[in-house]
């Protein structure tokens, strides 16, 4: 993957600098949050394949390590804002109150409007937004499997086991999703739709990130990953069923079909196994499961919400992207 286009100061100076050598960077805070979640996106991408050309030393290089905790602080200090810390709730418990996390979700009805609304150039967009988390599905939750032991990790491995398609690359979830990309005519390259991603796109991405890479944050994760479990199996049907209205068949429905009975499964591993067994050991953490729920609900709710207001106003939700020689591509509109 290239470098992304900057989007701020703080963006344009971290992606010239690692075009060269690892060496001393200095340190300032994103303004605005275009530049923040794309400085947080870069930063943790170097965590997972890194980008052309840029050394791989850069990874733990401790100036830009700084520099990423800032921005970090930012994003987190934000979430605290957004979504109020839990109160903790007895271990047996915790599966109910995921339910009730999920219950109190008023986001703006995406996946109804996919299904039976949306256009192929509106569905089009969808997935290129979803390409950022899809080609790297679970990769983000993988992250907590050495932090755990006992019921809490064989319950997690259960359900990423699943996620990679059970040692088979076919069934892998990032592969599905890649076939559904080109069924639709998109660039199934790793990251092809990064420079289109607003911040809205980002924020759900890092999201997960922030919270896998800190151990501190283990429970969040794992709340994380069990109200996306809870949250999968209607949305994907919908999902799946615009397609076919739009006319796409099986090929381009499979990833979102395979959603709707894997999830089905995996809601009862993430809630009870995952999380119950893990809080039984760490009672105290059980605020900071709940919050990674909420959290997640919370940036998907943002994200669905830019993605309808934008089409509302017969506008694309992208942003707009150049071309590999810097052209701003025609019917592209900026964000
Ligand atoms: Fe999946
Ligand atoms: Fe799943």
């Amino acid at each position: 993957m290239q470098l992304p286009q900057p989007r701020g100061p703080v963006s344009a100076a971290l992606a010239d600098a690692l075009a060269g050598h690892p060496r001393d960077i200095p340190l300032i805070e994103p303004s605005d949050d275009e530049d923040l979640q794309l400085v947080l996106h870069i930063g943790y991408e170097l965590h997972y394949r890194g980008f052309d050309g840029v050394d791989d030393a850069w990874e733990w290089q401790p100036s830009r390590i700084a520099l990423h905790q800032a921005a970090e602080r930012c994003f987190e200090a934000e979430l605290r804002r957004l979504v109020p810390m839990p109160d903790p709730v007895p271990p047996a418990e915790v599966p109910r109150a995921l339910g009730a996390v999920l219950a109190a979700d008023d986001g703006p009805p995406l996946s109804k409007y996919l299904a039976g609304r949306a256009t192929l150039e509106q569905y089009r967009e969808f997935v290129k937004h979803r390409s950022i988390y899809h080609q790297r599905e679970a990769d983000p939750h993988t992250w907590a499997i050495p932090r755990l032991g006992g019921r809490a990790k064989a319950a997690l491995v259960e359900v990423q086991a699943d996620e990679y398609g059970g040692g088979r690359v076919e069934r892998m979830h990032a592969e599905l999703f890649r076939g559904t990309m080109r069924e639709l005519g998109l660039d199934d390259t790793y990251g092809a739709y990064l420079d289109a991603a607003p911040a809205a796109t980002l924020a759900v991405n890092n999201l997960m990130s922030l919270f896998g890479l800190h151990r501190r944050l283990l429970g969040a994760i794992l709340g994380h990953l069990a109200i996306y479990e809870m949250t999968s199996s209607l949305p994907n049907r919908r999902y799946g069923n615009g397609l076919r209205r739009l006319g796409f068949g099986p090929a381009a429905t499979r990833f979102y079909d395979e959603h709707v009975e894997a999830d089905a499964v995996h809601e009862q591993i993430a809630a009870h196994d995952l999380c119950g067994s893990y809080c039984a050991d760490r009672p105290e953490q059980s605020s900071l499961v709940l919050f990674g729920a909420a959290c997640a609900l919370a940036l998907d709710a943002r994200f669905a919400g830019h993605l309808l207001t934008r089409w509302a106003a017969g506008e694309s939700s992208l942003r707009a992207q150049a071309d590999a020689i810097g052209r701003p591509l025609v019917g592209a509109l900026g964000a």
